[in-house]
C-alpha cells in the first residue's frame, strides 16, 4: 500500500486511489463515450487492472454522474465535474471541500457576470451549467470578442479568473486555481500519484490544462480544433483512434500493458 496521510483517509469502502499507484483520468463527452466496443474493452482493461479512475468533465456532478449510467460505466474512484470547480470521491460521490475553500481565494462571481455582460455574443448557459465556481456562458464566435480580448476584459476588471473556451461555443469562467489540470496537480499530490504515472486523456479546450499538466496525455482522433496547438508538445500524444480506442491505443504507447 501506498503512504498516503491518514487524516486523508476515505470513510468509505477500499478506493483504488489508496491503493494504486496508476491512475487514468478521461474526459467524459468525446472522449471516454463515443464508441460502445472501445469502451468496453477500456472498461474490462481497468476492473482486471489495479489501475485507479478518473473522470474530468465540464459536466455537473448530478448530469455526469446520469450519463455515466446510461453508457454503463461503473462508477469512478475520483470525480473532477464542473470543470475541475468540484471534485468528489468514490460511489458515495464524497465531495472534497478542502478543495473548494482553496480555489474561492478571490472568487467575485458577481462581478464576473458584471463584466462579461457588457460583452456582446455571450450569453448565460442555462442553471444547469451554472455552479457555485463555475459561471458559463455560450458563445456566438461571430459576434463576440475573441478568447484573448475577453481574457484582457476580466483583467481590466481586477478579476482573478480563468477563461476557458471550448468546441467554439462554450466559454466557463473559474477561480484563478480551478481548472481540469489545477483538479489533477491537487489530487496528484493529495493521493501521492507520482504525475508520470497519470493518464489524462482529452478532446477539447476544457481539457487543455490537464493536457498539459506534466501528465502523460492523449488527443483522441476526434478531437476539437483548439488542441491542434499542443502537437509536437511532450509528454502528448495525438490518438489515431477516436473515443476509448484513442485511450486505449495511449495505454499501449505509454506501456501500461
Ligand atoms: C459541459 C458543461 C457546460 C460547459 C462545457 C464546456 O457541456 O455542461 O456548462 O460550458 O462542458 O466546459
Ligand atoms: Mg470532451
Amino acid at each position: 500500500m501506498k503512504i498516503v496521510d491518514q487524516r486523508k483517509i476515505l470513510h468509505t469502502q477500499t478506493n483504488k486511489l489508496l491503493e494504486s499507484d496508476r491512475l487514468l483520468i478521461s474526459d467524459i463527452d468525446h472522449t471516454l463515450l463515443g464508441d460502445r466496443i472501445a469502451l468496453k474493452e477500456l472498461i474490462d482493461y481497468l476492473q482486471s487492472s489495479e489501475i485507479a479512475f478518473g473522470i474530468a468533465t465540464g459536466r455537473s456532478i448530478e448530469s455526469a454522474q446520469q450519463i455515466l449510467q446510461e453508457w454503463k460505466v461503473p462508477s469512478p474512484d475520483l470525480w473532477i465535474t464542473s470543470v475541475g470547480s468540484e471534485i468528489y470521491y468514490g460511489e458515495e460521490i464524497q465531495m472534497d471541500l478542502e478543495w473548494l475553500e482553496h480555489i474561492n481565494d478571490q472568487w467575485q462571481p458577481k462581478l464576473v457576470r458584471e463584466a462579461i455582460a457588457k460583452l456582446s455574443g455571450i450569453k448565460l448557459q442555462t442553471a444547469e451549467g451554472q455552479r457555485t465556481h463555475k459561471i458559463s456562458y455560450l458563445v456566438d464566435p461571430a459576434k463576440s470578442p475573441s478568447i484573448e480580448e475577453i481574457q484582457v476584459h476580466l483583467r481590466q476588471y481586477q478579476l482573478h479568473v480563468q477563461a476557458i473556451y471550448s468546441h467554439q461555443e462554450f466559454l466557463d469562467i473559474l477561480p484563478l486555481r480551478a481548472s481540469k489540470g489545477d483538479a489533477v496537480s491537487y489530487c496528484a499530490n493529495k493521493w501521492n500519484f507520482a504525475i508520470e504515472n497519470i493518464l489524462v486523456a482529452g478532446d477539447s479546450g476544457n481539457d487543455e490544462q490537464m493536457l498539459t499538466s506534466g501528465a502523460n496525455a492523449v488527443v483522441v482522433g476526434n478531437y476539437s480544433f483548439e488542441l491542434e496547438k499542443l502537437r509536437g508538445q511532450e509528454p502528448v500524444y495525438f490518438a489515431v483512434g477516436d473515443y476509448a480506442q484513442g485511450i486505449l491505443e495511449a495505454i499501449a504507447h505509454y506501456k501500461w500493458r
